[in-house]
Formats: structure tokens, C-alpha cells, sequence
């Protein structure tokens, strides 16, 4: 055992009035004294009811409990906020940041050595890892596990047919009764979204960054392994304790490199950027928007799931899982990066074996050259903007067209299917003020349903710019996180109807035809939008939020305070 003194033992090793206190109130539960002596893992759980995508880990948070009993530790579970994607208003982005505020407080203040994070649908991952790192204590990921993919008169379904569904509701090739007899048939099984959309590109990130053990990121939610694995999660975090190995020995600038070059590889999701970004901010780690250029640059997508491909995670998991994924990276991962059980990444995957070349592409014969993200620059964008040209239409990716400038998302709304709205095909749809900041929250709603009139005409993509975020379901030709965002007053806040955008891909470039001459008189002008809550947490937010190409945490909330308190509570 390298440590010697347990952190529980500030509480529980105690005598006198402190140490009666710490141990009397937990005895109601029949805790006999030697428990009092063990490791204490704290099992973080996001359950609710209210994140259908989380409701079965009370069940799994048993499987963890398990693994720490037979190892010799004591669990104790606790609930965090949980943040369900499909319901929370207006967007859970909003409250990432005050569920690890949550998360971290709750570490910190309380007698745990090691700890256990549950997390699944999107938010909940970043969210309790971010606390987690401020705090840095010895810390693994149990994810939930994908959904099992959806089935509909004979067809595969996952998330991203919501996409296409909401379009064909516009052009009538969809009826509302058709719409609900899929309900029950995408949905069939606990679990996240079955695609590779943010939820999936979550638990790839905490398994390439080497915050679970192998395996964690695809086994499907009712699949009886994923009890296996959070059993030997459960008993692996008691080791951790014992060896003290913390958060930051793993989260290496180099873990993180690797989990970049991992999540082009699987056609991640584009909210993967402001999540990592805002993690490496929390460990000290420094990292930045351009990187995930850099390094994802020479990467082809060799993993088939949708929206960049065809499959769904459950097929990933028969065809090997991501550490079959990992092996076909090895001429470019870190090899020696290591990982919670003690051993490097590159000696977790030898092992692994790909089933199905279908699914998981050898890494000289990809399924497409096409990097999973990329960053541009220009004079609407001097802090950065992202797209992910693995779900974009290959003819736009260079494309010069009149912009069509929404204000907002009311205007939007308001607008898009007006008769009178001049836009065709080759238009450029600006969508301002959903930024952190302007919305705020900075919600999913950067893959725009497109006009109507134009759906109509059988037009599918176009191109699409905003400073929001679009769902890791979502796919289409779309520009997100522009930064500055519209609420500062920077030059996309001044983007007018008819200016003329270049979007240029290849050359990871996005402008306005615009002398700087004119864009500074338009700025001198303007009126920047930002929302200001009057009160509660959401004033707070609005405050301190940081913009998308820091990861949009509360700029009080970058790096940890370790897991020390001096003070005790009575
Ligand atoms: Fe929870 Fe998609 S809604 S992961
Ligand atoms: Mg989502």
C-alpha cells in the first residue's frame, strides 16, 4: 500500500466530540466500527428519473458496490444533480457547470478516498469529471452504456433519424402518426443515444483518456457485462486508493492527445471540443481550440456509425469495441499513457481484435479521409469555429453564397418559413445570440431545419452558421461555437442579410466580404444582446461564462482547490 493514511480518517479515525459526531450518525445505517477503518469510495450517481438515459444506475451503482465490498472497501453512494437532455429547459448546457460545482463540492466536503462517477447522457459525463478534477482525488468512470439500437418495421433506428424526421415533417413525407409509431421503437432499452452522438463520444473520451477501464464506452446498457465491468470498476477503485493514483497522474497532457486523435477517428461529436476544453481547464492542462486541428488533422474516420456513418454503437461493440478502435491508432496514439488499472492504454489493446471491418475500418483503408472535426478561422470568427465536415455534404465544404441573418432564435423561428423569405439553396443561414452568453446556455440548435419552401424542392443540406452548439446526433453542413459569440459585439454580431460569406474547409477558413473599415463602423453601431437573469444561478452563468473556445466554463471555476479542508463543521 503506497498511502499510509486514509483521507476518511480525518473524520472517521477521530476521538473525542469530532469523531463521535462522524460516526454515530452513519451507525443508524447498522455499520459495525471496522468499516470505519476501510477505503471509502464514494459512488457518484446521476440517477433520476427525469434522465431516462441514467435511470438504471441504481442498479448498476449495486454492481459497483459489489466490487468495492470484495475488495475490501466500504461504499457509499450519493446523488449528484442529474441533467436529462431530452427534457431540461432550455438547454443542459446551461447547467453543466453548476452539476460540477455540485459534484466537486460534494468530494470535497465529505469522507471519500476514492470515487466511482456514473455518468450517461450527455452532460452528466463532463459535468462530473470537471468536479472531479478540482478536487483530484484517486477517480474512474462507469458509464451507463448505449440504448440497444432502435428497431422500426424491420429498420435500424438511432438518434439521428430525429434529424431527417423533423425534415420530413416540414416537406410532408412524414406524418404526425407516423412520427409516434416510432416513439416506442427508437427508445426500446435503458441506456444513452445508440449513435455515435455526444453521449457515445463521452464515454469514447473518458476511455481514451484512460478514466475507465477497457470496454466501458460500448457495451450496451442491458448488457449483463456492463454489471461485469462495474463490479471490477468497484473493486479496481479500492486498488486506486491504496496506490494513490490520482486524477492528474492520468490526465497527461498526452491522454489528452489521445483522446482527440480518438474521437476524429469515431466521427465524434462536436460538443466533444467545449467539454475536453473545459476538463483540460479543471486538471491544469493546457490545451486549446487549434489543437484539436493539429491533432486530428491526419486522422481518417475508421469507425461506420452514425451521423458520420451507418452503424450504431451496439454493432461497435460486437465488432470489438473502442479498443479495437485504439489498436488501428496505434501508429499514432501514446502508447505509454496509462490508464486507471494501472497498465498503459497501448497494453490494455493489444489484446483487442476487430470482428467486423464493416464497423471498425483498418487505419490505411478508412472509410473516409475526412477528419471528425475541424477548426476554422476568420473576421467572423477571431477566437475560432468548428464543423464537422464527417457529417457535412462534401459539395459545400467550399462554398460562397448571401447570407440570410437571423437575430435570434425567435426570429428564426418566426421566419424561416415565410413565403416571403428570400433564401435558396445556396444561401447562407446565420443564426445569432445562441451562444453561451446570448441565450443562454449555448443550446443544440445550430443544425437549423431548413426553409420549408426548400425542403420541398428536396433541398437537404445547406450551409449553417451559429455561435450554438448542434446535438452530436445532428450532421449537415454546419458551423458552430463561433467565437466571440454574437452577445459580446464582435463582427459576427454585426453580419447583415445579403452579406456575402466564403466557407472554406480545406483551407479551415470562414469570412465575410467585408474591409475591416466596414465592420468596425457596423460594430461602433451595434447593440450586443446579452441576456442578463436578474437572479439565481442562471445569473451567475451569464456573469462568469467564458466563450465557447474555452470550453464555456465559469471562469471561477478553472483549475481545482485539491481535496484538503482544514475546517471542521462543529
Ligand atoms: Fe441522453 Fe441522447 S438524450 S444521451
Ligand atoms: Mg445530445
Amino acid at each position: 500500500m503506497n498511502k499510509q493514511i486514509l483521507r476518511s480518517s480525518n473524520w472517521f479515525g477521530r476521538t473525542g466530540k469530532d469523531g463521535f459526531i462522524y460516526r454515530s450518525w452513519m451507525k443508524n445505517n447498522g455499520i459495525p466500527d471496522h468499516e470505519f477503518k476501510k477505503p471509502i469510495i464514494g459512488i457518484c450517481n446521476t440517477w433520476s428519473e427525469l434522465t431516462p438515459c441514467n435511470s438504471h444506475f441504481r442498479d448498476l451503482a449495486e454492481y459497483v458496490k459489489r466490487g468495492v465490498l470484495e475488495a475490501g472497501g466500504f461504499p457509499v453512494e450519493f446523488p449528484v444533480m442529474s441533467l436529462g437532455e431530452t427534457l431540461m429547459k432550455p438547454t443542459t448546457m446551461l447547467f453543466r457547470n453548476l452539476v460540477s460545482m455540485d459534484v466537486e463540492e460534494s468530494i470535497r466536503g465529505n469522507p471519500i478516498d476514492g470515487v466511482v462517477l456514473l455518468c450517461g447522457c450527455d452532460k452528466t459525463t463532463p459535468a462530473l469529471v470537471m468536479g472531479a478534477c478540482s478536487v483530484n482525488l484517486p477517480t474512474l468512470v462507469v458509464s451507463g452504456g448505449p440504448m440497444l439500437t432502435g428497431k422500426h418495421k424491420g429498420k435500424s433506428i438511432g438518434t439521428s433519424e430525429v434529424w431527417r424526421l423533423a425534415a420530413g415533417l416540414e416537406d410532408g413525407s412524414v406524418t404526425e402518426e407516423q412520427l409516434r409509431s416510432m416513439e416506442g421503437d427508437l427508445c426500446r432499452s435503458q441506456g444513452h443515444c445508440a449513435v455515435m452522438g455526444t453521449a457515445s463520444s463521452m464515454a469514447c473520451m473518458v476511455e481514451s483518456l484512460g478514466l475507465s477501464l477497457p470496454g466501458n464506452a460500448a457495451i450496451p446498457a442491458v448488457d449483463a457485462h456492463r454489471k461485469v465491468l462495474a463490479q471490477a470498476s468497484g473493486y479496481r477503485i479500492v486498488e486506486m486508493v491504496k496506490e494513490d493514483l490520482t486524477l492528474s497522474t492520468v490526465l497527461t497532457r498526452n491522454a489528452f492527445e489521445n483522446a482527440i486523435m480518438t474521437n476524429a477517428a469515431i466521427g465524434g461529436s462536436t460538443n466533444f471540443i467545449i467539454h475536453l476544453l473545459a476538463i483540460a481547464g479543471r486538471i491544469g492542462v493546457s490545451l486549446e481550440l487549434s489543437d484539436f486541428d493539429t491533432l486530428s488533422k491526419n486522422i481518417p474516420l475508421i469507425v461506420n456509425l452514425q451521423p458520420s456513418g451507418q452503424f450504431f454503437m451496439e454493432d461497435l461493440y460486437y465488432a470489438g469495441g473502442l479498443q479495437a478502435v485504439l489498436k488501428q491508432l496505434d501508429a499514432v496514439l501514446h502508447k505509454d499513457t496509462l490508464t486507471v488499472n494501472g497498465k498503459s492504454i497501448a497494453e490494455n489493446y493489444a489484446a483487442a481484435e476487430c470482428y467486423d471491418d464493416a464497423v471498425i475500418a483498418p487505419f490505411h483503408k478508412p472509410f473516409s479521409d475526412f477528419t471528425g472535426l475541424a477548426v476554422l478561422k476568420g473576421n467572423i470568427c477571431g477566437d475560432g469555429a468548428v464543423i464537422k465536415p464527417s457529417a457535412a455534404s462534401p459539395q459545400l465544404l467550399q462554398h460562397t453564397g448571401p447570407a440570410v441573418v437571423f437575430e435570434n432564435i425567435e426570429d428564426y423561428k418566426q421566419r424561416i418559413n415565410s413565403e416571403e423569405l428570400e433564401v435558396d439553396a445556396s444561401s447562407i443561414l446565420v443564426l445569432k445570440n445562441v451562444g453561451p452568453k446570448g441565450y443562454p446556455g449555448m443550446p443544440e440548435v445550430g443544425n437549423m431545419t431548413l426553409p420549408r419552401k426548400l425542403l420541398q424542392q428536396g433541398i437537404t443540406d445547406m450551409v449553417r452558421i451559429s455561435d450554438g452548439r448542434m446535438s452530436g446526433t445532428g450532421f449537415g453542413t454546419v458551423v458552430l461555437h463561433i467565437s466571440p459569440e454574437a452577445a459580446t459585439g464582435g463582427n459576427f454580431s454585426v453580419l447583415k442579410t445579403g452579406d456575402i460569406i466564403t466557407l472554406d474547409v480545406p483551407a479551415r477558413t470562414i469570412h465575410v466580404h467585408l474591409s475591416d473599415e466596414e465592420l468596425e463602423k457596423r460594430r461602433a453601431k451595434g447593440q450586443p444582446q446579452t441576456m442578463e437573469a436578474p437572479r439565481g444561478y442562471v445569473h451567475l452563468y451569464t456573469q462568469h461564462v467564458q466563450q465557447a473556445h474555452l470550453g464555456a466554463d465559469l471562469d471561477f471555476l478553472t483549475g481545482g482547490s485539491g481535496s484538503e479542508v482544514t475546517k471542521d463543521s462543529h
